[in-house]
């Protein structure tokens, strides 16, 4: 009689405690997953993935958190100069990311490099790059998941707000900043400060037409030189072919097979 409960008792255990263990291996699985990813993240923002990462970190379940990658290829061989540049500001938004007081767990940055992950490249069906996917907590990404690179551009911010759009986390874009204009701004005013400041008994050189014409004929020098109209506007996206006065946008991605 005993036996019988007891019997009965371990067959209930049995079919009881299978699931639960089975859900603690998730569990830790997913927390062992999760830790190595934290573990990347703080040692660069950007976690490099190749085939075997990108299937146990992105593809394989468990997982709570979504990732976003940039499909990119890095080589020199590739001769891709939009992927240095789009890589350039994956970094800041990823780096905001990572040093921001919001910071959590939810999303990860990585990036797939083609030379080193080819395989994904081909499961992925992904032909060219730079090219940037969100990897949803849940489920498979849909089409809104992938970036549209020719129509938004790849600057930081807009990545930030398209990531607030798929995984409702805010990324306010913080850019190193850029000493070098205002440095030279400076460095202009104090050699002209001290020129004045050194021949400030003789101010004769004020009246000297070739002093103000040699000075004319620099600045003009300088603001027409693109150099400076890259400066203020930032480098042409678009521009119109002059015969048949078409809009060109340069593509923004090269293509690999
Ligand atoms: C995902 O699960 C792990 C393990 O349970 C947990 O440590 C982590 O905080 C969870 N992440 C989120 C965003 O809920």
């Amino acid at each position: 009689m005993y036996l019988k409960v007891f019997y009965s008792l371990l067959l209930m255990l049995s079919f009881y405690g299978i699931p639960s263990t089975g859900q603690k291996k998730k569990e830790t699985l997913l927390s062992e997953k999760v830790g190595q990813l934290m573990d990347w993240t703080g040692k660069r923002a950007v976690i490099r993935m190749n085939g075997e990462k990108f299937r146990r970190f992105v593809k394989a379940p468990p997982r709570n958190y979504s990732v976003v990658i940039m499909f990119t290829a890095l080589q020199p061989q590739r001769q891709c100069g939009v992927c240095k540049q789009a890589d350039e500001e994956y970094q800041i938004l990823a780096n905001s990311w990572r040093y921001s007081s919001a910071f959590t767990n939810k999303v990860f940055f990585a990036a797939v490099d083609f030379d080193e992950g080819s395989d994904v490249f081909q499961m992925l069906n992904m032909n060219s790059a730079p090219s940037f996917i969100h990897f949803p907590a849940k489920g498979k990404p849909k089409k809104s998941d992938s970036y549209e690179l020719q129509v938004r551009g790849f600057a930081a911010e807009q990545l930030a707000r398209w990531v607030g759009d798929r995984t409702d986390v805010q990324i306010r874009v913080i850019r190193p900043p850029n000493y070098a204009g205002p440095l030279m701004l400076g460095f202009l005013l104090a050699v002209i400060g001290g020129l004045a400041y050194l021949r400030r008994n003789n101010l004769e050189f004020l009246y000297n037409k070739n002093v103000w014409a040699f000075s004319a004929l620099c600045f003009c020098l300088i603001m027409t030189s693109g150099q400076m109209w890259n400066h203020i506007r930032g480098p042409p996206y678009a521009h119109k072919n002059p015969t048949t006065g078409q809009v060109v946008r340069p593509s923004l991605s090269i293509d690999i097979s």
